[in-house]
């Protein structure tokens, strides 16, 4: 996401994305060496997939899922290394570098967890973690996460859709919009002390996308619960929108009857819209959005991918917007 600093905007440019290539080719290059150089140069020659750590370390409980049936749930691109899912992350509560979450979120406490449900509903309430965990099956889809910034990544993730709650909390007819707010606890998150958002990170959806079944309430990635920095012990994920609708942490679920407003449109109302669909051909103020870099190939060899419509669920979600001019509601 855009570096603000503590005041005015100071949003990173497509090329200050480079440094974390050239991490990359240095990581390489050591792992390269680790693995024993010149006897190992044709196993880096078929790529960093060849040291790259696919799986969790098991350090965390499980939470399996069983494999999605929902339309689009289950790309075939090959999932990003889970050092890569768990060790670069954008959760500004607790810093603005990627490696800060990781390094910053593990005092984050997520047991006991309780979600405000409330608004245009007939049932609101709190809902425990322990309820949410069981108000339905656990399911492992493998969605792609663009990143505004111009990265994107493949996430095996665990959790059932978000409409399995809205059904059970009956939405009135008034409710047209859901909110997302987030933990913001200053003693827990470092991260608040910096006026880079008006904190707490709100996020929000139309009705009906939040009802689109790949709309998902997340707990776990990989077959794990989720580690903290990744947005535990809830977060929502919308696949086709950049990576910055997905809320983590979340802390309350407010259905309204306005379009809210969210912490980034907030921040800066002519670079982040509400609708925030991927669209390659909407460009960002500062950057064009028509290709991004898939982490964990951009190392040595590097290659830039075509960024699809939709972030590549336009048959799923596309007619979510027919008839609306998608530049102007960007
Ligand atoms: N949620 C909160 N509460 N705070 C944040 O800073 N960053 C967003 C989103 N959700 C963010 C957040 C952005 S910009 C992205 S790209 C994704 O989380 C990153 O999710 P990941 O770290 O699990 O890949």
């Amino acid at each position: 996401m855009s570096k603000r600093k503590e005041r005015g905007f100071e949003h990173p440019l497509s090329s200050e994305i480079t440094p974390r290539a050239v991490y990359e080719q240095r990581r390489d290059w050591l792992r390269w060496m680790a693995a024993g150089g010149a006897g190992a140069a044709l196993a880096a020659w078929a790529g960093r997939e060849a040291f790259a750590q696919a799986a969790p370390p098991g350090k965390l409980p499980p939470l399996p899922g069983a494999r999605s049936t929902v339309p689009g749930a289950v790309t075939m691109d090959k999932p990003t290394a889970y050092e890569d899912v768990s060790g670069y992350n954008n959760f500004y509560e607790f810093g603005t570098d990627k490696e800060d979450p990781a390094r910053h979120a593990q005092a984050l406490k997520t047991r006991p967890w309780t979600v405000v449900v409330e608004g245009e509903v007939r049932k609101p309430g709190t809902f425990d973690l322990d309820a949410l965990l069981k108000l339905a099956p656990m399911e492992e889809r493998t969605y792609r996460l663009r990143c505004v910034e111009g990265w994107s990544m493949v996430i095996p993730w665990v959790g059932y859709s978000l409409a399995e709650l809205i059904r059970r909390v009956e939405p009135t007819g008034n409710a047209k919009y859901v909110e997302f707010h987030t933990l913001a606890d200053p003693k827990q998150m470092p991260g608040l002390r910096s006026r880079v958002l008006d904190w707490p990170y709100v996020e929000g959806l139309r009705m009906d996308e939040a009802m689109q079944p790949l709309t998902l309430l997340a707990f776990g990635l990989y077959g794990e619960v989720l580690p903290k920095q990744n947005g535990a012990p809830l977060r929502l994920v919308v696949p086709w929108k950049y990576g910055f609708k997905s809320a983590k942490s979340i802390a309350r679920i407010r259905f309204v009857e306005k379009q809210p407003t969210t912490a980034w449109m907030k921040s800066a109302p002519q670079e982040y819209g509400f609708y925030s669909n991927v669209n390659p051909e909407v460009d960002h103020p500062r950057w064009s959005q028509a290709t991004e870099r898939r982490i964990g190939e951009d190392g040595l060899f590097a290659r830039k991918r075509r960024t699809l419509m939709f972030n590549g669920y336009e048959a799923q979600v596309g007619s979510l917007y027919a008839g609306m001019d998608l530049r102007r509601f960007f």
